[in-house]
């Protein structure tokens, strides 16, 4: 297996965009990245794409050729992939890509995850969503996203202790850098009373615990690091890229408050990169509601089981923490075009190793980490990424 590096990152605002199509925002995060890369079409072995369900949210599927026709690029007959894997199919895009340049079989790959959910009600879009859950035992019987990891946080808060007040403390963090992040849906903080006080959304998560729904296209080109200096001063390696799955409902999981896929997608990543959980220096979590930040730091073993509500309390999360989480704001702040946020996490991670990261910059920052997550839990993605 070859080292791989990213050498350039390519990012659109997210929010609610009414003004930009499907294929623009793809093409406009792809634009970037190659721009900032500094290579041409001829350039690239091959593309991959993290969508979850554009064909419900737009009405349209075979979505690798559509961006590979949308980029300008069709006539150069570049293989392009897309990847399925609901909220992780950016995170299983960049490890398909990781995969290929590591293999030997591509030199350069260009990765981008995308995702359109406000051209469909509000209703719809939950309905979609639920459509990476288990359909014959979680979402037949009226499960939604929002419901199942509210189970998630009730068995925390029972086995642990975890208060809704720790839960709205992430809220509040990842809201605080998301006000300093320029392509953050929302740019502006909350306050602690605020997000406890939220309209319910499913016990005892409020509005404030939950991710919003997003439009938003992020883009990475990938490299054989061996190359990578020939395009970028500042490339930033892969060292680890770990994935897993589990069951797809909760009730096969062993303990539901802990996702068995990233702790097993960590050990993967972990072993690989030659660290521990305490070499990382700052990470981006799947933070779909706040209950998943608190799971995500004691399953990639930053804190000890049930101990990660009380991280909050203890600072080691916030900018100023020993382990800064969620950087970008979040999927809560940042927003979570669900196709589109495993790739986006790469990003911020990049940025930050790259002293790129402006009013968000961790100083002397060499080892992050990014943790995508599909559904409840059933797919995982850990890459862990190293300043060339
Ligand atoms: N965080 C902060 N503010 C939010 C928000 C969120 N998650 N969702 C909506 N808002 C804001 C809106 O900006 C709007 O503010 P405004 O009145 O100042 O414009 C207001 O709240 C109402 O927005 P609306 O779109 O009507 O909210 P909604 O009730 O339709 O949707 C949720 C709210 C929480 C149900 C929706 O965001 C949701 O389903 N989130 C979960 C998405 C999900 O499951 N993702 C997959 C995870 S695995």
């Amino acid at each position: 297996m070859r080292d791989v590096a990213v050498i350039g990152v390519g990012l659109t605002k997210f929010g609610e965009i009414w003004d930009r199509s499907f294929r623009q925002l793809i093409v406009e995060a792809g634009s970037k990245a190659i721009l900032d890369a500094g290579i041409e079409g001829k350039d690239i072995d091959a593309m991959y794409v993290g969508s979850m369900s554009s064909g419900r949210f737009i009405g349209q599927e075979h979505v690798g050729a559509l961006v590979a026709d949308a980029s300008g690029f069709y006539n150069l007959h570049i293989p392009s992939t897309r990847v399925e894997g609901a909220c992780a199919s950016g995170g299983l895009a960049v490890r398909q890509g990781y995969l290929s340049v590591a293999s030997g079989v591509n030199d350069i790959v260009v990765i981008g995850g995308i995702e359109k959910m406000n051209d469909v009600a509000g209703t719809s879009a939950t309905e979609t969503l639920a459509t990476a859950a288990d359909q014959e035992w979680e979402a037949f019987f009226g499960a939604t996203f929002p419901g199942l990891y509210a189970f998630i946080a009730t068995r925390h808060m029972h086995e642990y202790g975890t208060t809704k007040e720790q839960l709205a403390q992430v809220a509040v963090k990842n809201h605080a850098n998301g006000a300093l992040n320029p392509y953050a849906q929302y740019q502006k903080e909350i306050k602690l009373e605020h997000a406890i006080n939220a309209t319910m959304v499913a016990y005892p998560l409020g509005l404030l615990d939950c991710s919003p729904v997003t439009d938003g296209s992020a883009a990475v080109v990938l490299c054989s690091a061996e190359r990578a200096k020939e395009f970028t001063d500042t490339p930033v390696k892969i060292i680890g890229a770990g994935q897993a799955s589990d069951s797809l409902a909760l009730h096969g999981r062993r303990d539901i408050t802990t996702l068995d896929a990233t702790v097993h997608a960590a050990q993967m990543a972990y072993k690989q990169a030659k660290v521990t959980s305490k070499d990382i220096q700052l990470a981006e979590v799947h933070d779909c509601f706040t209950i998943a930040e608190i799971c995500a730091i004691e399953d990639l073993g930053f804190v000890k089981k049930g101990d990660g509500g009380k991280a909050i309390d203890n600072n080691i999360t916030t900018r100023d923490g020993s382990q800064p989480v969620n950087t970008s704001g979040g999927l809560k702040a940042k927003g979570h075009p669900v196709g589109a946020t495993g790739v986006a996490q790469i990003i911020e991670i990049v940025l930050q190793l790259q002293g790129r990261a402006e009013k968000r910059q961790i100083p002397d920052a060499r080892i992050g980490l990014a943790h995508n997550v599909g559904g409840s839990g059933a797919t995982c993605t850990v890459h862990i990424m190293e300043g060339m």
